[in-house]
């Protein structure tokens, strides 16, 4: 009887552990600037991306870039994966334009760092992106969306352009309209003076492209938590961040739009939301080649933004570790869980272009970014991160 029940123990108990270890996958690691392979075991090829989390998967949206050319030669690429880690070519969710040399995504234009928001009113998928029309280098500096019903797609692009044309930034002031109303774009033909500089923070860009809308490059979109979306830009020749409301249904904007640091040179905004606190890094305009990460905070979406030092540390910090910010993905479920997304371009051969995912750290509530050769999500909940935030409390930059 004895010798049963114990045997029986014995078993139970190795069933159970033998279940509990099937049951509960470790974390794969994260390693930052190698090759990602997807599903097929190709390179991920999804740059300047984004990702959104939907009923249970996540789905990583990114350029897709071609051997020699940053053009687009295919369209936007769709990835999903349930754990962050194993990532399934979902294909091209929008495809460039082949047969129609007219069209503004013809094959060949530029489109960059799309992202995608789900709209719970609608129930429909939105993706921005930065578009440059084919052979015009940069100065398009146009904005485009298409909407889809899944999150796969297929994306039914609808149009492009410039953003709140005729519409003033809504937090300026009597004080500030009055000097914008003198500002003369003839008196500043020579760049980058400090009086040009001066007169670009007083909206010198703004009023030269009133009419026809804000330019829109480097680009973010941000849904708050009452549902409210958010287009972050690099605007104004990049000289000025704006951050403009978009419509309920976030296919347009609504007009309302402010400026963030004037004259301050940003690209690539990342932006999340912690405790309350808007957090938004981003980066000095510097073309493929990387700089230092810059971050701001604010208590509204709409500022007050305050400056902050660059957030990352250590080694290579001053080249945010070789790349450039992409996106901020709160991990789902887990609390105060941000995954810092940036880009190591390959100019020379693009789509050899790599991915950085490091965790973000919190040094008295204040992100910090640290590289790590290899990490896991479970460092998220395994106390792993969180010594470290400790550790953090007394050292360094
Ligand atoms: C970067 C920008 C990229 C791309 C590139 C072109 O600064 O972040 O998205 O536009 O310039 O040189």
């Amino acid at each position: 009887m004895k010798k049963t029940s114990l045997f029986i123990g014995l078993a139970f108990g190795i069933a159970l552990t033998f279940f509990s270890c099937a049951g509960r996958q470790e974390a794969k690691e994260i390693r930052s600037g190698e090759l990602w392979l997807d599903d097929a075991g190709i390179h991920v090829n999804a740059h300047g991306g984004g990702i959104l989390y939907h009923e249970g998967t996540y789905y990583w949206y990114g350029e897709n870039k071609s051997d020699t050319t940053s053009a687009a030669m295919v369209g936007i690429m769709c990835y999903s994966s349930k754990n962050l880690t194993d990532w399934k070519n979902e294909g091209v969710v929008l495809p460039v334009v082949t047969n129609d040399t007219t069209s503004d995504i013809t094959q060949g234009c530029i489109m960059e760092r799309p992202k995608v928001i789900y709209n719970e009113k609608t129930g429909k998928f939105v993706l921005w992106f930065h578009l440059e029309l084919k052979g015009k280098g940069y100065a398009a500096a146009r904005s485009a969306v298409a909407v889809a019903d899944n999150p796969t797609g297929p994306f039914k692009y609808l149009r492009s352009g410039r953003i709140n044309p005729g519409k003033l930034p809504f937090d300026m002031t009597d004080e500030q309209r009055a000097v914008f109303d003198t500002l003369d774009i003839d008196k500043y033909k020579e760049w980058w003076t400090p009086v040009w500089y001066d007169a670009i923070a007083k909206g010198l860009f703004v009023k030269r492209d009133l009419e026809g809308g804000q330019m829109a490059r480097d680009m973010q979109l941000f849904v708050d938590d009452d549902g409210k979306g958010y287009h972050i830009y690099s605007s104004e020749d990049n000289l000025t961040l704006q951050i403009a409301e978009l419509s309920d249904d976030y296919l347009t904007h609504t007009g309302k739009y402010v400026r963030i640091a004037p004259a301050g040179h940003n690209e690539a905004p990342a932006i999340f939301k912690k405790d309350g606190t808007y957090w938004m890094i981003t980066s000095g305009c510097t073309g493929w080649e990387p700089n230092e990460a810059r971050m701001f905070s604010a208590p509204s979406i709409w500022g007050p933004w305050t400056q902050h030092p660059n957030p990352c540390i250590g080694d290579d910090a001053h080249l945010t570790f070789h790349g450039q910010s992409t996106y901020v993905l709160p991990v789902h479920g887990k609390k105060d869980a941000f995954i810092f997304m940036a880009d190591n371009w390959r100019p020379k051969h693009p789509s050899d272009a790599r991915y950085i995912w490091l965790p973000i750290l919190f040094r008295e509530g204040k992100p910090v970014i640290k590289w790590f050769d290899s990490w896991t999500l479970d460092d998220f909940s395994n106390g792993k991160l969180e010594e470290m935030n400790l550790a953090l409390m007394d050292s360094i930059r």
